[in-house]
């Protein structure tokens, strides 16, 4: 199956697309509802498991195997490959215990607002990209998760699936660009919009 790619988007190996479970599905938005599917079932395993959240690499990967186990063998697995996003990843593991340390001592010490502190965890998330795919989707249910954890809203990441190319797909991803230039503002607004 031919694989299109929206804005923002990493594009898969030719040995991560051979990890598609569904054998078949002919077009993208085959995939696109398989995925959905399966991410439904890990909200289940969520409200089964009565939010299970943790800033921890374990739980990070969990949620993914959750998200995806249905749709690709490397569900739940670190990527062992480079891409145009996302840093070297041999670093991933530390990289991410580092962001979640961080992350608590944020906490600990208001270091900013409740919504700041939850986007630019997401951003630090996707900008890891700690899987071949997925990461928008994960780091997206991550940074919910973590709100709900500190009795806060979830965000509401501009009212619409993002996983299409739209505007609103254009503007979130402009929004994580100025962030990786440290402009945080984009994003902000963006995530309440
Ligand atoms: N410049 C950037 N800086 C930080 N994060 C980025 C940047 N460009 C894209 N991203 C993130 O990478 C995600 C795309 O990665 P990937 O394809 O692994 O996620 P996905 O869940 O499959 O897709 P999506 O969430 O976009 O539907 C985007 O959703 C966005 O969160
Ligand atoms: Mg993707």
């Amino acid at each position: 199956m031919k694989i299109n790619y929206p804005i923002g988007a990493t594009p898969l190996d030719p040995d991560e697309i051979i990890g598609l479970i569904p054998q078949h599905l002919m077009i993208q938005d085959e995939l696109n509802e398989w995925e959905e599917a399966n991410i439904l079932k890990a909200h289940l395993w969520l409200a089964q498991k009565n939010h299970p959240f943790s800033l921890h690499t374990n739980f990070c990967k969990q949620l993914h195997l959750q998200m995806f186990n249905e749709t690709w063998q490397w569900a739940g697995k670190f990527r062992r490959s480079d891409k145009n996003i996302g840093i070297d990843w041999h670093h991933i593991q530390v990289s991410l215990h580092n962001l979640f340390q961080d992350i608590e001592t944020q906490l600990q010490h208001q270091s900013f607002e409740p919504d700041e502190i939850a986007a630019r965890f997401h951003h630090r998330l996707v900008l890891i990209h700690a899987f071949p795919n997925g990461n928008g989707r994960h780091a997206r249910l991550m940074t919910d998760l973590f709100l709900k954890s500190q009795k806060a809203k979830p965000f509401s990441w501009g009212a619409i699936s993002l996983t299409k190319m739209s505007k609103v797909r254009e503007t979130y991803i402009q929004a994580l660009r100025a962030a990786d230039k440290h402009d945080h503002q984009p994003l902000l607004r963006f995530v309440r919009s």
